[in-house]
Order: C-alpha cells, then structure tokens, then sequence
C-alpha cells in the first residue's frame, strides 16, 4: 500500500529509530498533486481522488509541515480529528493518526465513531481538557453539504487552538507544501484504533522512551454541555411538552443526528419521533444534505410547504415547528407550520430577541452584530435600533472569527457577546468560531419559549414572531438564484463584464429602479486591516433593494452563479416572495445577461 522510496535530504533518521518500535516513523517518497488548493472551507474532492495514492497523506503533510513551521509544537497538546460520517471517514482518520504520530504528536482525541460536527469541533478545541492537553488543532472530515459516496465528494479541513477554520496564511503555506512535497511521515505500523469504544489506547515505544494516547472521546458531550449552559433548557422543555406544540428535526442523516438525539431525546426528554433520519449513512442516503427548500424536501413536505416556500395540503397535522441541518451540522434551516423563515430574517429576529437568551443576557446584552454582503439588510434594521455594532463582511465565517477574537487575540476592541450570520442557512454566536446549526434551532425555541411564558393561553407561533417582526421593522423580501454546473469561462466572463460595467451602470435607470451605485464589494477588516477584494458585484438600488452576483466558493464542479435579490418593504407585508421580486429578477437577468454567457436563465436551485 505504503511504497517506501529512499530518502536523501530529510530531517528525519530513520536508522536511529530502531528502539521506537510501533512508533517508528517510515519516510514514504512522494511527488506534488496538482490542485490542492483548499478553499473557503478547506479542500474538497471527489472520494475517489481523496482515496488515490499520497492524496491525503501528502495535504496531510503539508498542513502538518505549515502548522509546525508556524510555531506549534505538535508534541504538546492534543490533536483532534472527527468527521461527518461520509464515505472514507474511518479510513482517513487512521491514515491520520498514523502520520500524526510519525508527525510529533502525542495525543489524540478521536470524535465517537469518527463522528464530530463542525461546530462541536469547534466547541471541544475550546471546552474539553486541562490546560495541558487542550487541543491545538484538529482535522475535520466533510464536505460539508456537498453528497457523499464513493461517487460524490469528500472534503478535509484544518482548525486551530480558538476553534475557528486555519486562518488564510495557514492555507497558502498549506497550498505551497503541496506544490513541492517529496515525502510524508507515517508510523506503519501504529495499530488501527476502535473508534467505536469510548476510551482510551496507550501505545508505547518499545524501548519505553515514549508513549502517544489515542482517545476516543463521546461526541456529543463538550458541545452539548456548552449548549446548556446558553439556553434556558427547562423553559425549552416547558414549550417542547405542551400539548399544543410538537416539533420534527431532520438531521438528513447527516453528523447532527446524535447531536440532536443528546440534546432533545436525552436532555429535554422528548420522544424520538422529533428525530427525523439521525442516522448518520457514509452516503447520507443518496441525498443531499443541504437545509433549504430544494433539498430538505421531506422536511419541506412535512411542513406544508413546496419548493418555492408556497403553502400546499397535506394530510394530517402539521408541526408547529421544522429544523434541518447539514452534512456537518453547521447549517440550519427553521421552519414554522407552514411557513419558511428566510436565513436573512432568521439572523435578524434572533437578534432582535437575543435577550430572551441567558447568554446574552447574562452578559449585559447583546454587543454587536454581523452579516455577510449577500444576506439581506433585514438585520441592519434592528442593529440600528438596538444600537449594536454592526459589520458587513465578504461571504465566509472567518471574517466573523475576526470580529469575535478582536479583543482576545487583536487586543482590539471587544464586540462579544456577538451573533452573525450568512444568507447560506449558517448562524451563530461567539459561543464558538464556526456557524452552529444545532445553536440556532435552540436559539428559537428559548425564543418561542419566552413568548409562551403561560401554556394555558393560545401558542405564539414561528410566524406570529416572524410578522410582528416585519410590522415593526418592514420586511426585505428576499431569494437566492443558483446556476449550478455552469461553464467557468462563461461565467468569469459574465463577471468581469459586470466589473468593467460596474462605473457606467451607476446612476442608470432600469424599469422602476434607479441604480444608485453599482462596484465589486471591498472589505477592509476593522481588526486585523487586511483586505478581501472582488466580493460580488453590487447593483445598489436608490430605494434599498439589492441585486448581487457572486460565484460560488465552494461549487463541486465547474462554476456555480449566485444571483441575490432583495426587495425592501414597510407596507406591503404580505406578498408571495415570487411576486415581490418579479420585476427586480427579471432586471437581474438582463444585468447579468448570462443568457448569453451560460446559455440559460432557468436556475437549478431556489432558496
Ligand atoms: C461555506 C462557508 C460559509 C459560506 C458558504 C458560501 O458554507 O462555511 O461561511 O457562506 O460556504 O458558499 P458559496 O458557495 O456561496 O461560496
Ligand atoms: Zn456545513
């Protein structure tokens, strides 16, 4: 399997290693893979490719080599590796293990099962262990929401010691190694791990010099503790046991199921009927574990709704509440009976009610406030009247990790207690430093729970919150066009016209709008002063609605279009979302003319 090559210029003496038995590291020769670029969330591939010879051993080493150069000592501190379930899990990690220990590292913690969600990830590095052992890093399995199979993708991604994503020099250093890598370290002969059992596994050199311990760590429990102590759990019982309410979650067999099962049918003793596909399959099966209207179609159904968010009949009641997440369990999408609540508005009532959660304010209240360019400006609203800080940042979570850290790590100012979230079906807090889908479906149950102090009076529901939110603040009616699979040349092509024309198409008139600014969005971080250039083009419209084009950073194969609308209104509340954004989608069209660059204007997914 492992060819070992003859070594010639290396760190590393292999001949003075005989004492270290099971521990011995094997320098394996290797040559650079093209294309191991990672991006916004590390690196994803098709399995097959991940499976061929040296193509994970040699990312591994390059992180390995790029986070040693950058200072950690490895040797010290845990590292902790965990994935969502897909297809090569199991195997990756113990491929994993190996080179970590032929790689200095001493301890590992290993997801139950290999199973650990982004945000518990996230949660754990922060959490678990004394000092000493506190983890320094971990590697995470997933392709996120991308299928996942021996036919689909998977994916690998690296965090560090504040549990957020690598940050970008990190991943260039990463990206360089890969350009140039001759070997990898691996011990051969370190015993394969049951990740099945809880416990721990010493293993020592046979000489006793030294020892590594590989632990396998209950998944769910440092992000499950952490959650209790942010909501009111016994409030949220309360609202979970009346008569009048029931709830599903649809883990859509994704990671989050055992995380859903810990939370609801262990803490907050509910059935498992609230449970919906919380198995985790390596192939999710055959879905797509994506939480929108398109994918989470049982969900949807369940809910009285079709693809498009339109009420439909269905037989039987329906829940007062729906949740899915994805393949990691870091997206979420939340649903009322009959009735979808936008990512955008999500983001903005959980802000507005924010208070109504212990951990905010139990910290004097909610600081500040963030979201990406793309999401609607439905938080903007409440930002200003709650008088919070607020940012607009490029798409991606790790501008938000900035914004958290500025005090911590920046000695900046201190925006935390801090709530973000994206367009993408991802929210969350400073908690931890990934978007947490688990968080935000409990986020809104301690919400709708504190609007139901009196369980003898009539339920306040998803939507009665939903629209005295709009009365109150007007409503952005929004959605998201996807082209996916596009030809990648096309649809450059399409943006850099966008560009060239971003000067000349300010303060043009199109139908009923007025284009009052037209550019590519720049964003300056407050904290750190680095710049993120081409964001997504912008038409600004004179009275606040918003048409946006980006291309997609995590699309699979060939380009994915993002085509953003938004339409902002106090009087008229009450539109279907199709009829709202019809003229402003047709102008979107013709201001993006990928009729002509991509040879179609029908997407392949709403949200
Ligand atoms: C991932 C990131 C999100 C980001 C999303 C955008 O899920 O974690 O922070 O919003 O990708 O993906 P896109 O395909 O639009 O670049
Ligand atoms: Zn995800």
């Amino acid at each position: 399997k492992y060819v070992s090559g003859t070594i010639e210029n290396t760190d590393l003496d292999v001949s003075a290693d005989t004492g270290l038995g099971l521990l011995k590291p094997t320098l394996v020769r290797t040559a650079p893979i093209a294309g191991q670029k990672p991006g916004t969330s590390g690196l994803r591939k098709k399995t097959k490719e991940f499976m061929s010879e040296n193509y994970l051993s040699n990312f591994v080493q390059s992180v390995f080599d790029a986070v040693i150069a950058a200072g950690t000592n490895v040797s010290e501190g845990t590292l902790m590796i965990g994935g969502d379930g897909r297809y090569f899990n199991t195997e990756a990690i113990q491929i994993i293990i190996k080179m970590g220990v032929a790689n200095g590292v001493k301890r590992f913690w290993i997801g139950e099962n290999g199973l650990l969600s982004t945000p518990a990830v996230s949660a754990t590095i922060r959490e678990r262990g004394p000092v000493w052992q506190k983890s320094f890093g971990a590697f995470i399995l997933t392709a996120s929401h991308n299928p996942g199979g021996p036919e689909e993708d998977f994916g690998i991604k690296y965090n560090t010691q504040n549990g957020g994503p690598a940050p970008e020099y990190l991943m260039e250093a990463t990206y360089a190694n890969t350009t140039c890598i001759k070997t990898y370290k691996i011990c051969e002969d370190f015993p394969s791990i049951d990740i099945t059992q809880v416990g721990a596994t010493t293993v020592a050199a046979a000489d006793g010099s030294t020892s590594v311990v590989v632990e396998v760590i209950p998944s769910t429990q440092s992000h499950v503790t952490l959650l209790k102590t942010i909501f009111d759990f016994p409030a949220i019982k309360a609202l979970l046991d009346r008569p009048d309410f029931s709830m599903v979650y649809d883990s859509m067999h994704g990671v989050n199921g055992p995380f859903s099962k810990a939370v609801f049918v262990d803490e907050l003793g509910q059935p498992e009927s609230v449970l919906r596909n919380h198995i985790p399959k390596d192939d999710f099966a055959g879905g797509h574990a994506d939480p929108n209207l398109t994918y989470a179609k049982e969900l949807v159904k369940t809910m009285g709704l079709d693809r498009t968010g339109n009420k439909i009949d269905v037989d039987g009641p329906i829940p007062s509440f729906g949740a899915a997440a994805d393949g990691d369990g870091d997206r979420n999408m939340i649903l009322g009976t009959q009735f979808f609540v936008t990512p955008s508005d999500s983001l903005a009532v959980i802000v507005a009610n924010a208070n109504c959660i212990p951990f905010f304010s139990s910290q004097g209240g909610l600081k500040a406030v963030a979201r990406s360019m793309p999401t609607s400006g439905a938080v903007d609203r409440v930002a200003k009247d709650l008088n919070l800080d607020f940012f607009e940042t490029p798409t991606g979570w790790k501008f938000f990790g900035n914004l958290m850290d500025s005090k911590a790590i920046f000695k900046g100012k201190d925006y935390t207690p801090f709530i973000c979230g994206e367009e993408s079906f991802g929210t969350g807090s400073d908690h931890v430093r990934e978007k947490d889908g688990i968080w935000a479906v409990l986020a809104w149950l301690n919400i709708l729970a504190a609007h139901n102090p009196d369980a003898s009076k009539p339920l306040v529901t998803v939507e009665d919150i939903v629209r005295k939110h709009w009365s109150k603040y007007g409503r952005n009616y929004y959605c998201r066009w996807d082209f996916e699979g596009m030809d990648a040349a096309g649809a450059n092509a399409m943006m850099e016209k966008m560009r060239a024309d971003a000067a000349s198409n300010t303060g043009r008139t199109v139908g009923s709008y007025t284009i009052a600014t037209a550019d590519d969005f720049r964003y300056v971080d407050p904290v750190d002063g680095s710049v993120a250039a081409k964001q997504g083009i912008r038409f600004l419209m004179s009275d606040g609605s918003r048409v946006i084009f980006r291309l997609s950073g995590t699309a699979g194969s060939g380009a994915t279009v993002r085509m953003y609308i938004e339409q902002y209104e106090t009087e008229k509340l009450d539109l279907p979302v199709a009829s709202a954004l019809e003229e402003l989608t047709s102008i979107a069209l013709q201001l993006c003319d990928i009729k002509t660059f991509c040879g179609t204007e029908t997407p392949t997914v709403i949200t």
